[in-house]
């Protein structure tokens, strides 16, 4: 594992704690089974039809493996590098009931079988902790069975020039959307170095690494919203999240 991601993985490991921490919170959110947003509904609902296999790439909480269950899914594996993330995940759904289960293992070397996934599902907060897009790209083309899915919901490459000033949203002067990296300062990975993407990069690397894009769609609302923070930058004017499907070629 390179420097930069076995930091990174510390660092996760112990901002997953929380998981751990709200357990019961967690559990109750999960049980409901809610955790798929309107546009991720709307855009998986033919295919969560066909009861798909999935494999959920950086699975954090699992929130949304149950969800995604509930909704049509055969199965979920999440993939993790956070154990305490996983176990806890695991747990959440050993409890509920649902058929998830979690792998530990670094994103993108992932230790499932070849065409294991008829749709593979990632995302909010996900891509920025890939240092390789197009090696992420060729592992999400592995997994897919024929004719499988990819999709993503995801931080829009914009957000980390927003500022969260209340009155007006402003660019921070220390980021540009053309940087390779930044180190977030904010909450839940304080620390961390997160590698940016430009959309034009994300599109490109889908469709090197053999994916036909389906659709691609942009969003105000931020799929994250720190607590307490009333951003000026959600109030509707600016890019905050997208969406992207794919299918393997
Ligand atoms: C912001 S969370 C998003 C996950 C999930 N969608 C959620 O809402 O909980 C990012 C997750 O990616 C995981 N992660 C970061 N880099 C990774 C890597 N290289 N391989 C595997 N997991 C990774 C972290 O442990 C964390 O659980």
């Amino acid at each position: 594992m390179d420097p930069t991601t076995r930091a990174n993985r510390i660092i996760w490991e112990t901002a997953s704690l929380k998981h751990v921490r709200e357990y019961q919170k967690l559990l109750d959110l999960a049980a409901a089974g809610s955790s798929l947003i309107d546009v991720e509904r709307h855009l998986l609902h033919d295919i969560l039809q066909q009861e798909p296999d999935v494999v959920h790439l950086q699975s954090g909480h699992g929130l949304e493996d149950v969800a995604l269950v509930r909704a049509g899914a055969r199965s979920v594996v999440g993939v993790d590098f956070s154990a305490v993330a996983a176990d806890a995940a695991q747990r959440r759904a050993t409890d509920i009931g649902v058929a998830c289960r979690y792998v530990v293992s670094v994103v993108p070397d992932v230790p499932l079988a070849d065409a294991s996934a008829d749709l593979v599902y990632t995302g909010k907060g996900a891509l920025i902790w890939m240092q390789d897009l197009l090696a992420w790209g060729r592992e999400v083309v592995r997994l897919l069975r024929p004719s499988g899915h990819l999709f993503i919901y995801e931080a829009h490459p914009a957000v980390p020039l927003w500022t969260w000033d209340r009155d007006q949203p402003r660019i921070r002067p220390d980021r540009s959307y053309f940087d390779r990296s930044h180190v977030n300062d904010t909450f839940p990975a304080n620390g961390a170095v997160e590698w940016q993407w430009t959309l034009g990069q994300i599109v490109t690397t889908v469709v090197e690494a053999g994916m036909e894009v389906l659709h691609l769609g942009e969003y105000p609302e931020p799929f994250w919203r720190a607590e307490g923070v009333a951003a000026s930058a959600w109030d509707g004017r600016l890019p905050n999240s997208f969406s992207l499907l794919a299918r393997r070629s």
